[in-house]
């Protein structure tokens, strides 16, 4: 005995055999054609799967963002150090109240960074750090890492930079020029070289080196901290309080790349990856995408090392640039880079507007007429 439902799928097909099973006119055989394509699939064929395809093209990048969390388990957590400031607090205080000594005389600090075009950050980061920097080191090129030529803008805006002048050691290498190169590749490229030029600037054994990209600005008091006190861990990744397109947006408090290393001659390498588990807590600022042109936008855009983000033409229109930086959105249209679903959903659409102006760099605020879209309520960038 067959099971009924075998039984009767076989009457039907045996029903449409008898319809259309044979050699009828053109238009009947037509018409069977259609009787055995019934609605869903129709449906399925004509319109899920090309939205379905068309979605995929177009939110590729989305869709598996999204799924990180599936794909990818979150790098291991940092020990964060617990960070005591306060401006009236005697410097001996500060250095116990972290188990640290205070030092007979302070450790000399270099600031090294490798320059693209960050004007306005250079000069709010110069001036924040420049009581307690030794040396300033500066190195650029000629080529952004995606192998745009450009021109040497420290060295047009170098008159600018007058107050660091006796303590600034500068340099240039050429562009490499690849064409289709990873562009971590000429990334690396160019910091091997700004190992080179620390060197040149006097660096010495148990020195404190920053490495950091010029957006990411330790504060002074951090900076001050470290060279006063014995006992920090020689290699320290800083804590930052992460903006976007000006301090109005407060992404989150998750910056770290920027470290603090005691230099050990042969051993201390220029990098910006993690170097250590230990991080200190609120350190300063990482401003991204921190500039007052429109036009800069652009060129950030086609010169950052994701160069697949820029997907689509229209993301470079002026107008839309705008309405992205005055409504906190996303210039790539991209979800947050997040490990949990909860932290994604969290982070997901435009990021709040912020309205403290409170523990910003004091340059800043004592030049907020010259900086006026970098604070609150100024969203409105210049076009040229
Ligand atoms: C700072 O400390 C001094 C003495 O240590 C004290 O007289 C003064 O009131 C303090 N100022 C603030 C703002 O706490
Ligand atoms: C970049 O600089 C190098 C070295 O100074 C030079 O040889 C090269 O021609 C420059 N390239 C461009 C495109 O300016």
């Amino acid at each position: 005995m067959l099971p009924d439902g075998y039984s009767s799928s076989k009457k039907k097909d045996a029903y449409w055999d008898d319809v259309c099973g044979q050699e009828v006119s053109k238009m009947a055989r037509i018409r069977c054609m259609m009787q055995t394509f019934d609605i869903r699939t129709f449906i399925v064929l004509f319109l899920v799967i090309p939205i379905g395809f068309t979605g995929v093209y177009f939110h590729g990048q989305k869709i598996t963002y999204f799924l990180r969390p599936l794909w990818q388990s979150p790098p291991k957590p940092f020990i964060t150090i617990p960070h005591y400031y306060h401006e009236n607090v005697s410097m001996d205080s500060l250095c116990k109240l972290h188990g640290w000594n205070l030092r007979d005389y302070p450790r000399k600090v270099y600031d090294a960074v490798l320059f693209n075009n960050e004007i306005d950050m250079l000069t709010i980061r110069w001036k924040e750090l420049h009581p307690y920097v030794t040396q300033f080191v500066l190195l650029e090129t000629n080529s952004t890492f995606t192998s745009i030529p450009k021109p040497h803008y420290f060295a047009i805006n170098r008159e600018r930079f007058d107050f660091a002048e006796p303590r600034l050691t500068y340099g240039t290498i050429g562009g490499r020029f690849k064409k289709g190169e990873n562009p971590f590749v000429e990334e690396a490229y160019q910091r091997v070289a700004l190992d080179q030029l620390l060197k040149i600037a006097g660096i010495e054994d148990g020195d404190l080196l920053i490495m950091s990209d010029v957006d990411e600005i330790p504060s002074a008091h951090t900076i001050d901290l470290l060279r006063w006190c014995d006992g920090p861990p020689p290699i320290l990744h800083l804590n930052l309080n992460n903006y976007l397109y000006s301090f109005e947006f407060n992404v989150d408090h998750s910056s770290w790349r920027a470290s603090v290393h005691q230099y050990q001659k042969g051993k201390t390498r220029y990098a910006h990856y993690r170097q250590t588990d230990y991080l200190l807590a609120e350190s300063g600022w990482h401003c991204s995408f921190c500039f007052r042109k429109i036009t800069d936008f652009v060129f950030k855009m086609k010169a950052y090392s994701h160069t697949d983000r820029v997907r689509l033409s229209h993301f470079l229109d002026p107008k839309r640039i705008q309405n992205v930086i005055c409504n906190g959105d996303d210039l790539y249209d991209m979800l947050p880079e997040e490990y949990t679903f909860k932290d994604i959903i969290a982070k997901m659409g435009p990021i709040p507007h912020s309205y403290s102006a409170v523990h910003l760099p004091s340059y800043l605020l004592n030049n907020a007429d010259e900086y006026r879209y970098l604070l609150p309520g100024n969203c409105i960038r210049e076009a040229g």
